[in-house]
């Protein structure tokens, strides 16, 4: 079987994915070719010696911008690899990532993750290539690669069979339908510095345990994220809590 999602990486700094891809369950997903994530380094399609890669801006101001005529020859030529295959360029300009979001790019066969580095592309990058730009939040990091990581990450958990337990995913906070936090979880021992498992979890009534993790989860909501209520729309025992917490 083919791995069901190949991502191409573009960046000027592969190095820093080695120890990403090379432990935990991203290690096991490419072991077994779940999915495939491919490095490559755009200085490689740079022709003078020195590989440059940036230039001043015109008009004056502070550092320095990514060559169109280096970044536009090799995109290209990775996506004259495939039929389809989303472009999405890294930017803090973008539109923000998340798990809706990353639901919908779990449907893709190829994901292709444009990295930008020091102040950004020539303006002719995204004219040319029509990217989908993202951002994975409101901050400016070095560069496109720590999100291209968390991009990666966070869609790698949606294609089936990757993680362990096949539903483990499913009741995710922030899924499609799922718009508040997760319950609260324990493990053994049941006491510790004096404070105990709730017993509820101890009493093997599966119904009664699931009303309470229910409940824990809208309380957990209400106190640590109640923005998260107000985009409460459709589902009816969230509305009411909502309405009740105001
Ligand atoms: N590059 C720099 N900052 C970024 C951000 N917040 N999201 C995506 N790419 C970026």
């Amino acid at each position: 079987m083919p791995p069901a999602i190949r991502f191409d990486v573009l960046t000027l700094f592969p190095g820093i994915f080695e120890g990403f891809l090379s432990e935990s369950v991203l290690k096991g997903a490419l072991a077994t070719q779940k999915i495939e994530v491919r490095l490559h380094n755009m200085r490689d399609w740079a022709e003078d010696k020195h590989a440059t890669m940036d230039d001043r801006p015109f008009g004056g101001g502070p550092g320095m911008l990514l060559k169109v005529d280096r970044v536009v020859p090799c995109v290209e030529e990775i996506q004259r690899q495939h039929q389809s295959g989303r472009l999405l360029m890294l930017t803090p300009q973008g539109r923000c990532f998340n798990q809706v979001f990353a639901e919908e790019l779990a449907t893709e066969q190829q994901i292709i993750l444009l990295c930008g580095r020091y102040e950004g592309f020539d303006e002719r990058v995204a004219e040319i290539l029509k990217p989908e730009e993202v951002s994975i939040g409101d901050y400016i990091l070095n560069g496109g690669e720590v999100a291209a990581m968390v991009m990666i990450e966070t869609v790698m958990r949606l294609v089936p069979e990757v993680l362990g337990d096949e539903n483990s995913n499913r009741l995710d906070s922030f899924s499609t339908g799922n718009r508040i936090l997760d319950c609260a979880h324990y493990t053994r021992p049941r006491e510790y510095r004096g404070i105990a498992v709730p017993e509820i979890l101890l009493s093997g009534n599966h119904a009664e345990i699931a009303r309470w993790r229910e409940e824990n989860s809208l309380q957990r909501t209400k106190e640590k994220r109640p923005d998260l209520l107000k985009s409460v729309s459709n589902d009816s025992t969230l509305r009411s809590f909502a309405v009740e917490n105001k």
